[in-house]
């Protein structure tokens, strides 16, 4: 049917999200940054279960960067702590329902017990085929890169650009097709500098806490409407 095809060539593959303005969202309220990030983490489950639903097949998130490391040791804390009271949690009705969950960025960064969460999470979900769950934990696309350049000199041969994005802690997914950045802030921070040659992006104003399932929508409905050319005319 001509309308469901229009739909299905229009939903992105890969969506991912720089999820913003937790600590905003904290300080309008006068509240302490962390309830920002606790609040975040109630959206994030909410989002990515909202994007399986609508058939969306890989979800990547920017849950904390290589950079995020040099906040204040409290802040750092308490993400630690809401990244061990809630990883599994939050990630297991998906499990259940098929999702495959993985991790980019450098995990060696986290306590041994966080560890041993992710890896439940991912041997829990390995084979899922549902839809999959990338979640950026300590990571940085430079970090990434110089890692993928650096196993490459050690492979000791010229790569060429499918080889060397197999080597990026996505290989084998495909890139992104939308990334979507909440608070207004127009950057990608660090974020799939390789992967974001030719994504879309789309910004908007709304702190992470406050994005919801029906802005999701109105984002999906911007994406579609967008004419991408690849470089070509
Ligand atoms: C950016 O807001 C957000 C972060 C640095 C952290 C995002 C983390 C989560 C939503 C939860 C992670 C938890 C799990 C379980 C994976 P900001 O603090 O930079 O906001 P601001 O720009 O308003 O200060």
């Amino acid at each position: 049917m001509k309308s469901d095809k229009v739909e299905n060539t229009s939903l992105p593959t890969h969506i991912a999200f720089i999820m913003d303005g937790n600590g905003r969202w904290a300080s309008k309220r006068l509240l302490p940054r962390k309830l920002g990030h606790k609040e975040g983490v109630k959206t994030m489950r909410k989002i990515i279960s909202e994007c399986v639903k609508s058939g969306i097949k890989v979800i990547s998130l920017f849950a904390f960067s290589t950079e995020n490391r040099n906040r204040p040791k409290d802040e750092v804390a308490a993400l630690m702590q809401l990244i061990r009271d809630n990883i599994y949690d939050m990630l297991k009705e998906l499990i259940d329902e098929g999702v495959k969950v993985v991790f980019m960025g450098d995990l060696s960064y986290f306590d041994d017990d966080i560890r041993k969460s992710l890896d439940r999470v991912i041997s829990e979900s390995a084979d899922g085929k549902k839809a999959i769950v990338n979640i950026g934990l300590n990571y940085g696309s430079r970090d990434e890169i110089v890692r993928a350049v650096n196993e490459c000199v050690r492979a000791g041969k010229e790569v060429d650009a499918n080889e060397f994005a197999s080597r990026l802690y996505t290989g084998g997914l495909p890139d992104p097709d939308l990334i979507v950045r909440t608070s207004g802030e127009y950057r990608l921070s660090n974020f799939m500098l390789y992967q974001a040659a030719y994504s879309e992006m789309v910004v908007t104003d709304t702190l992470w806490p406050d994005f919801d399932e029906e802005e999701l929508h109105s984002v999906l409905a911007v994406y579609a409407k967008r004419s991408r050319r690849f470089g070509k005319v």
